[in-house]
C-alpha cells in the first residue's frame, strides 16, 4: 500500500528576497504520514517549507512553490491513496522578478499580478492514475459544510476535511485540531484533539468509508 501525502504551505517567490506564503505549519499532514507509516504503508510526504522532523518511516521529498508539488505528486503517481493536506497557494506571481523590486518614488501603491495555480488535488482526481481513494482539505471560516461538499464535488474527490480556521485551538500553526468531514454518504466530527490522534482517526475513516 503506497500513500502520498503532501502538508505544509508553498512559497509562490515574487523576487530573490519576497514570496507568497501562508501560515500552514505542516503538523496534520506530518501527523498523517507518521501514522500513516506505523500502519505498515509506503509512505512519500510531499513538504512545502516547513520546521519539521521527518517522520520515521516516511520518505520525504521537500518542494517550495504549489509547481514544484504538483510536479513531485504527479510524478510519484500511482499510489493507492493521495492526502493533500498541504495549504497549496491558489495564486502565484505571473512573473518572477530577478532583481529586487523597487519602491518607486511618488507611488503609494505596488499592483503584484497573480495567476491561478494548477489544482494538484483536482489533477490527481482527473488523473489516469488516480489512486482509489484521494482525499482532500479546506481550510474555512464559515458555511464549513456548504464550501467543503462544493469542493467533494468539483475536485471530483472521495473525501473532505474541513478545518476551522480564525479560531483558537484548530487550525493552522495549532497542535489540537478538529475536523469536520465530508464524503458523498456521510459525515463525522474528528476531535478536538492533538492532531496524531486526529490522523488516527482520519486513518480509520478512510478505511471504513471509503474500503
Ligand atoms: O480550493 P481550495 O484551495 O480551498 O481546496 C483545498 C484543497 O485543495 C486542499 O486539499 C489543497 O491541498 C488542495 N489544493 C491543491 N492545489 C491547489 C489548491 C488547493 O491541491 N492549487
Amino acid at each position: 500500500m503506497k500513500v502520498i501525502v503532501s502538508a505544509g504551505p508553498t512559497f509562490e517567490d515574487i523576487d530573490p528576497a519576497r514570496f507568497i506564503g501562508n501560515r500552514s505549519s505542516g503538523k496534520m499532514g506530518f501527523a498523517i504520514a507518521a501514522e500513516a507509516a506505523r500502519r505498515g504503508a509506503e509512505v512519500l510526504l510531499v513538504a512545502g517549507p516547513v520546521h519539521l522532523p521527518t517522520p520515521e518511516g516516511v520518505t520525504r521529498i521537500d518542494v517550495r512553490s504549489a509547481a514544484h508539488m504538483h510536479e513531485a505528486v504527479t510524478s510519484a503517481l500511482p499510489a493507492s491513496i493521495y492526502i493533500g493536506a498541504a495549504a497549496v497557494a491558489d495564486f502565484t506571481p505571473q512573473t518572477f522578478s530577478s532583481t529586487k523590486l523597487k519602491k518607486q518614488t511618488g507611488s503609494e501603491t505596488l499592483t503584484l499580478e497573480l495567476v491561478r495555480t494548477r489544482d494538484i488535488l483536482a489533477d490527481v482526481a482527473a488523473h489516469a492514475l488516480r489512486p482509489r481513494r484521494v482525499v482532500g482539505f479546506a481550510a474555512e471560516t464559515n458555511d464549513i459544510e456548504h464550501y467543503a461538499r462544493g469542493k467533494l464535488a468539483a475536485k471530483r474527490i472521495d473525501m473532505i476535511c474541513a478545518n476551522r480556521v480564525g479560531m483558537a485551538g484548530s487550525g493552522f500553526e495549532a497542535d489540537d485540531n478538529t475536523l469536520q468531514v465530508f464524503w458523498k454518504d456521510g459525515d463525522a466530527t474528528l476531535g478536538p484533539a492533538p492532531k496524531a490522534d486526529i490522523a488516527v482517526l482520519l486513518l480509520d475513516l478512510i478505511d471504513k468509508e471509503l474500503a
